[in-house]
C-alpha cells in the first residue's frame, strides 16, 4: 500500500529492499526528545500567529507530550514503513488527537525539522562534553596540586630528558583540555541558529515567526539563508572536529598511563575500579581502561572523515546523503562521553608512587643540562663549550657505571679545573625543578600558580 504521508502520487508501496536502505527509525529514535520539542515549538507558534487555531496547537502539544511519554516508557511501538522518528512521531499523534495532527506540518518540512532535531541533540552532547571535561579537569587538578613538587622524569623521544614534576605533568593535560573546552564552547556558540522554518529549502509562504521558535528552543537566532539551514552539517562535523582533537589528547594520555603503570615503570598505581585481569595469568592487572580510551580517537576521527566524505559533493539543499550523518555523530557522541569518564575515573583513582618517580627522576643523567647551565653561570663559559664538558661528565659517568652527582670533584675536575663543589648544588632534581621558576616553568611555585589559575578561571 502507499505511503500515508506521501501516497497521493504513489500507485505501489515500496520493495522491501526499498524500505530497509530508507528507513532511518533503527538509530534517528534516539532523536525523539528533540523532535518532540521542535515539533512543540512549532506548534506553539502557528497558533500565536494564527496560522492554526490555538485550541488545535493546544491539542498538538498536549498530544505530544502524551507520545514522548509513551517513548520513554518503551511502549511506542516504532515501524519501519514509517521510515523515520519524524514520520513516527506524526503517525502516531494522529493516532492520540486525530485530525489536528494533520496540521502540524504546516510551514515546515522534515529537511527544517530533521536540521532542527539533529541540531538539538549535538548541542545537548556539546554540553555534556563540557561537563565531562570540567570533571576530567579538576581530577588532574587534584593530581596536579597533591604532587606540585614530586619530581619525576621528563621526556623526549621518551628518553630521559629533565626532571620535571608530577603536578606540571598534570597540567600540561589541563591546559591541553582547556583548549577542548574552549573549542566545545566556540562550537556550541557558532552552531546555535535555528534551521525551523526554513522549510524544504526556500522558506515559506506562511507568515511563520521564525525568532519565536529559535527563542523556545534555546537557539540564539534562526539560521539566515533557508537553503544553507536546511543543507549544513558543519555543526556535527565541527563537534567530530572538536570530539577528535580530544579524543587525541585523551588517547596520549591513556598511552602515558599504559606505560606507567608497567612494572618497569611503576610511576603510577591504578585502582582495582578500573583495570581487569586475566583469565590466564593471575598476577596481571591490566590497564583496559586506558587501552580503551586510547583505541577510542580511532573510532571517533573516523566519524569526522566519513562524514566529511558523505558532504563533501552534496549539491544544495537536502540530499538523502545526509540521513548518513547520525549514526557516526552518535558512535562518536558516546564514546566520547565514555572516554571523558573513564579517564576522569581513573585519574581521580590513581596513585602516583612517589619514590618510583623520584628514582627514576634523577637517572639517566637527567640533571646534564642543569650542570651545563651552571658551567655558563658560574664560570661563564659559552653555553657550547659547556655543552661539550657536560657531555665529556656524562660519558665519564657512564663509562664509570654512576650518576653525575655519583661523580667525584677530583673526577669534574679532571675534565674542567675550575669546577668547584658548588655544582653538586644543581645536580639534585630536586633543585633541578626548583631552579626552573620562569614563566610556565617545572618549579612547584609555577605548577601551584598555574593550579590556582586554572581554579579562578573555571569558577
Ligand atoms: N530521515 C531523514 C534524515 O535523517 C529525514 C529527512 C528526510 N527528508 C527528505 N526530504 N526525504 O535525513
Amino acid at each position: 500500500t502507499a505511503n500515508t504521508m506521501w501516497g497521493g502520487r504513489f500507485a505501489a508501496g515500496p520493495d522491501a529492499i526499498m524500505e530497509a536502505i530508507n528507513a532511518s527509525i533503527g538509530f534517528d529514535q534516539r532523536m525523539a526528545a528533540q523532535d518532540i520539542a521542535g515539533s512543540r515549538a512549532h506548534a506553539a507558534m502557528l497558533g500565536a500567529v494564527g496560522i492554526i487555531t490555538t485550541s488545535d496547537a493546544e491539542t498538538i502539544r498536549e498530544g505530544l507530550l502524551t507520545v514522548l511519554s509513551e517513548i520513554e516508557a518503551g511502549t511506542f511501538e516504532f515501524s519501519t514503513a514509517l521510515e523515520d522518528i519524524h514520520m513516527n512521531v506524526e503517525a502516531r499523534l494522529k493516532e492520540v488527537i486525530g485530525e489536528p495532527a494533520g496540521r502540524l506540518h504546516t510551514g515546515r518540512s522534515r529537511n527544517d525539522q530533521v536540521a532542527t532535531d539533529f541540531k538539538l541533540w549535538v548541542r545537548d552532547q556539546l554540553d555534556a562534553a563540557e561537563a565531562g571535561l570540567l570533571a576530567l579537569i579538576d581530577a588532574l587538578l587534584a593530581q596536579a596540586e597533591a604532587g606540585a613538587d614530586w619530581v619525576m622524569p621528563g621526556f623526549t623521544h621518551l628518553q630521559t630528558a629533565q626532571p620535571v614534576t608530577w603536578g606540571h605533568h598534570m597540567m600540561a593535560y589541563v591546559e591541553m583540555l582547556g583548549r577542548d573546552l574552549s573549542r566545545v564552547r566556540d562550537a556550541r556558540a557558532r552552531m546555535n541558529e535555528c534551521p525551523l522554518g526554513a522549510a524544504a529549502l526556500a522558506g515559506t509562504s506562511f507568515p511563520i515567526d521564525r525568532e519565536m521558535t529559535a527563542q523556545a528552543l534555546g537557539f540564539d537566532r534562526p539560521a539566515a539563508n533557508s537553503l544553507d539551514a536546511v543543507s549544513d552539517r558543519d555543526f556535527a562535523l565541527e563537534f567530530l572536529g572538536v570530539a577528535s582533537i580530544c579524543a587525541m589528547h585523551l588517547s596520549r594520555f591513556a598511552e602515558e598511563l599504559v606505560i606507567w603503570s608497567s612494572a618497569q615503570f611503576r610511576f603510577v598505581t591504578l585502582s582495582d575500579r578500573f583495570s581487569t585481569g586475566s583469565s590466564i595469568m593471575p598476577q596481571k592487572k591490566n590497564p583496559d581502561a586506558a587501552e580503551l580510551i586510547r583505541a577510542k580517537v580511532g573510532r571517533i576521527m573516523g566519524a569526522n572523515v566519513g562524514l566529511m566524505m558523505v558532504m563533501k559533493g552534496l549539491p544544495l539543499a537536502y540530499s538523502k546523503d545526509m540521513q548518513e550523518d547520525k549514526e557516526q555523530v552518535f558512535d562518536a557522541a558516546d564514546n566520547w562521553m565514555l572516554a571523558l569518564a573513564a579517564m576522569e575515573g581513573m585519574v581521580r583513582d590513581m596513585t602516583a608512587n612517589r619514590e618510583s618517580l623520584a628514582a627514576a627522576a634523577g637517572a639517566g643523567f637527567s640533571t646534564a643540562t642543569d650542570l651545563a647551565d651552571w658551567l655558563v653561570r658560574v664560570l661563564g663559559m659559552p653555553f657550547r663549550d659547556a655543552h661539550h664538558v657536560t657531555g665529556s661528565l656524562v660519558a665519564m659517568a657512564e663509562a664509570k657505571g654512576c650518576d653525575l652527582p655519583d661523580l667525584s670533584l677530583a673526577d669534574m675536575q679532571s675534565v674542567h679545573s675550575d669546577i668547584t663543589d658548588a655544582v653538586f648544588d644543581v645536580l639534585g632534581v630536586q633543585n633541578s625543578v626548583n631552579s626552573r621558576m620562569s614563566y610556565g616553568g617545572t618549579a612547584p611555585a609555577q605548577v601551584r600558580a598555574q593550579v590556582k589559575r586554572w581554579r579562578e578561571v573555571l569558577k
